[in-house]
């Protein structure tokens, strides 16, 4: 069988918002992701500028991030095989006018607002994916073996 793969989600403020997130997990869970951890939680604008520090400069980084602290969100750990890929794919086009005119059935076209209100998030690549989940789940995330006498036992 195909090996596990983690990923990270957030289902965004204007999802929680509408009532949407137990549909939201739902389908996520009928798309054959385990969500294996999962916390309801408020971002403050420090958390929020350190989660989306790449984007920091960038025209939309303070529309994101006011965005990303207008209330409650829901942070998961998804995992499945080829879970990175698979979540970004359900999630669909960033953009929801795109998602709603290319992927009308995606989460974004489904339950996403606007340009900026897209309902979720997924990580991009494998490290990200440990990044983001450590950052919100930091006890999940093993600690590397760094002395070579320990790690030569692996
Ligand atoms: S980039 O510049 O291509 O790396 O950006 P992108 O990957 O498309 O998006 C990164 C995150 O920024 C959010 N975003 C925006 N927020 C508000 N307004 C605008 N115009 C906008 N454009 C992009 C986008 O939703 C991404 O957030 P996450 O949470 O990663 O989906």
């Amino acid at each position: 069988m195909a090996e596990l793969e983690k990923t990270f989600a957030i289902i965004k403020p204007d999802a929680v918002r509408a009532g949407k997130a137990e549909e939201i997990m739902q389908l996520i869970e009928l798309n054959g992701f385990t969500i294996i951890a999962k916390q309801k939680l408020q971002l403050t604008k420090m958390r929020a500028e350190e989660f989306y520090g790449e984007h920091k400069g960038k025209d939309f980084f303070p529309r994101l991030v006011a965005y990303m602290t207008s209330g409650p969100v829901w942070a998961l750990v998804l995992a499945k095989p080829d879970a990175i890929k698979g979540w970004r794919a359900l999630m669909g086009p960033t953009n929801v006018l795109k998602a709603r005119e290319e992927q009308p059935k995606c989460l974004r076209a489904l339950y996403g607002t606007d340009n900026t209100q897209n309902a979720t998030h997924g990580s991009d690549a494998p490290g990200s994916a440990a990044r983001e989940i450590k950052f919100f789940f930091p006890h999940l995330v093993p600690e590397p073996v760094t002395d070579p006498a320990v790690a030569s036992q692996f």
